[in-house]
């Protein structure tokens, strides 16, 4: 196990039978010793810093039925909202001034918001916020919309794969096509947006081999940013009663994650912190290096409700933002309130200006 690690950190690289035999046999010593190696590659590829970004769920309305998910269309339960383009921008606009310069638009698969009033949306937000970076996370659209769409402004572009086992994928979601899905995250990559994907820990029937072949889909994939979080059930889906996912195990997928993909943004989501109230210290502590403070306004924040019991669904966006400062200085890290890209997209744009000054 010893020398499976050390070739990890030196190599970053395993098999995928490697890595089914780590999750499979990793026991609490060389767990310490993993979380160690993750974050001494995070403070190889980033230092100390952890990225800040602000989030606005702009709608919980959903046309996709991913049974998981507590805002899926048929959930009759769930009270809906969307949010005017005048109130997202204002999200920005308290987010800025509290020094953000991302803002992540997430929202449910709502075509409400057509391509124009994205468009006009994100063109409002870089006219009056040209220094900072704008996140979209929206699901599944054609080329032409996302085209479109990165060249109205929008930087990056989050779309998790959620699982890169087909089998499991295809049951979690009906009418939903996998091979679309993953199609997409490639059209971003080559439209050139910064790209996130990522997956979900403590699926039901996921085994130690579906999430191996997380991390070589991911390895593969070569993202600038990937979002892993435990699954939480809701009772207002057909998963409702399953057990869903650890801090533990997702803390090891985290780890997993920096050492295989080192230069990627690794967030330290808002499912760990419901899970445990230091999960997103934990999460950090394994390698993550991004937080994503929520600057939705207060009155729908317990709506988007993927999963039960959401921390942080009463707090203003200051206190989020100062009690989110409070945990990243606690764990002797630092917070960079800056856009920040990933690596390999500085080094892309580095690149181009050098070939351009020669
Ligand atoms: N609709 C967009 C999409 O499909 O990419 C973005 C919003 S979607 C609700 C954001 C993410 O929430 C999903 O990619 C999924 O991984 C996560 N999610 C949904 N239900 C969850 C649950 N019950 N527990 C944990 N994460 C969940
Ligand atoms: Fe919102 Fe802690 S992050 S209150």
């Amino acid at each position: 196990m010893r020398a499976l690690l050390n070739k990890l950190y030196d190599e970053n690289h395993l098999t995928k039978e490697e890595i089914i035999y780590l999750l499979q046999n990793l026991d609490d010593e060389h767990q310490k010793i993993l979380f160690e190696y993750a974050r001494q590659t995070r403070l190889k590829y980033y230092g100390n810093k952890v990225y800040m970004r602000g989030l606005i769920e702009f709608s919980n309305i959903c046309k996709q039925e991913c049974l998981y998910c507590g805002i899926r269309a048929s959930n009759t339960k769930a009270d809906r909202y969307r949010l005017s383009p005048e109130e997202i921008i204002h999200c920005c606009e308290t987010g800025y001034q509290l020094g953000y310069r991302t803002f992540v638009l997430q929202s449910g698969e709502d075509f409400w918001y057509t391509e124009e009033k994205l468009i006009e949306i994100i063109q409002s937000i870089k006219a009056l916020f040209s220094d900072a970076a704008i996140t979209l996370s929206i699901g599944e659209r054609s080329y032409e919309v996302y085209k479109n769409l990165f060249e109205a402004g929008v930087d990056r572009f989050l779309l998790r794969h959620e699982t890169a086992s087909r089998g499991l994928y295809e049951k979690l979601h009906p009418g939903m096509s996998f091979d679309n899905r993953r199609n997409c995250l490639q059209v971003l990559k080559k439209i050139g947006y910064q790209v996130g994907a990522g997956f979900m820990v403590g699926l039901p029937e996921q085994t130690a081999e579906d999430l191996a072949e997380d991390l070589c889909f991911l390895k593969q994939l070569d993202p600038d940013m990937i979002g892993i979080g435990p699954y939480i059930p809701h009772c207002e889906t057909p998963l409702k009663g399953s057990k869903g996912g650890t801090v533990d195990d997702t803390l090891v997928m985290l780890a997993l994650t920096r050492l295989l993909i080192p230069e990627c943004l690794l967030p330290s989501t808002t499912a760990m912190g419901t899970l445990d109230p230091k999960g997103r210290e934990k999460a950090l502590n394994a390698g993550a290096n991004v937080v994503m403070p929520n600057l939705s306004p207060i009155a729908v924040r317990a709506k988007y409700a993927l999963y039960e019991n959401k921390i942080c669904t009463g707090d203003e966006a200051a206190h989020c933002r100062q009690c989110i400062e409070r945990r990243i200085r606690s764990i002797g890290l630092e917070v960079d309130m800056g856009r920040g890209d990933s690596l390999k997209h500085k080094r892309g744009q580095a690149s181009q200006l050098h070939s351009y000054l020669i």
